[in-house]
């Protein structure tokens, strides 16, 4: 069941910070093809090591970001994840558990890259996040040592 009419949902867009800059009628666009979902507190969106395409804009809730159980980080309204896998080609990095009633915009991998393409200050906003979170997580794995 739609949760957010077209309007909602492009007003929700427009209010993550990684769209800011999308032309009203773009937004539009882009919400007739995005899907909103709940989620449920403890509900894992992501799970680390599993083929999946989805890329995830956080509107509502917070969710735990873990690497082999360990927290990460959190992300709140605004941020999105789930970009890793699609840009790699590669299983999910992490998992992502809603730590709150969670609501998300969901858009597949076709979405996301017609996106991407269209607009090199979204492709930029994403390249400085995955360098932020690259950053701050910490290398455990004893193979790179
Ligand atoms: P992906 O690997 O597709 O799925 C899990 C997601 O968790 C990943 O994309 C990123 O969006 C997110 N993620 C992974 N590592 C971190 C981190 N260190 N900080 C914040 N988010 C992360």
């Amino acid at each position: 069941m739609a949760l957010f009419s077209t309007d909602a949902k492009a007003k929700a867009l427009a209010a993550a910070p990684l769209l800011q800059g999308l032309a009203k009628r773009e937004l539009r666009e882009l919400a007739k093809v995005t899907e909103d979902l709940d989620f449920a507190e403890g509900k894992v969106l992501c799970r680390e090591g599993d083929w999946a395409r989805e890329f995830f804009v956080i509107v509502d809730g917070e969710a735990r970001v873990s690497k082999k159980g360990r927290r990460v980080a959190m992300l709140a309204p605004g941020a999105f994840f789930g970009e890793i896998a699609l840009l790699e080609r590669i299983p999910r990095t992490a998992t992502v558990t809603a730590v709150t009633p969670l609501r998300a915009l969901v858009l597949t991998s076709q979405t996301f890259w017609s996106l991407v393409d269209r607009h090199p200050g979204i492709e930029r906003k994403i390249l400085r996040a995955l360098v932020e979170r690259i950053r701050r997580t910490e290398v455990d794995d004893p193979t790179l040592r």
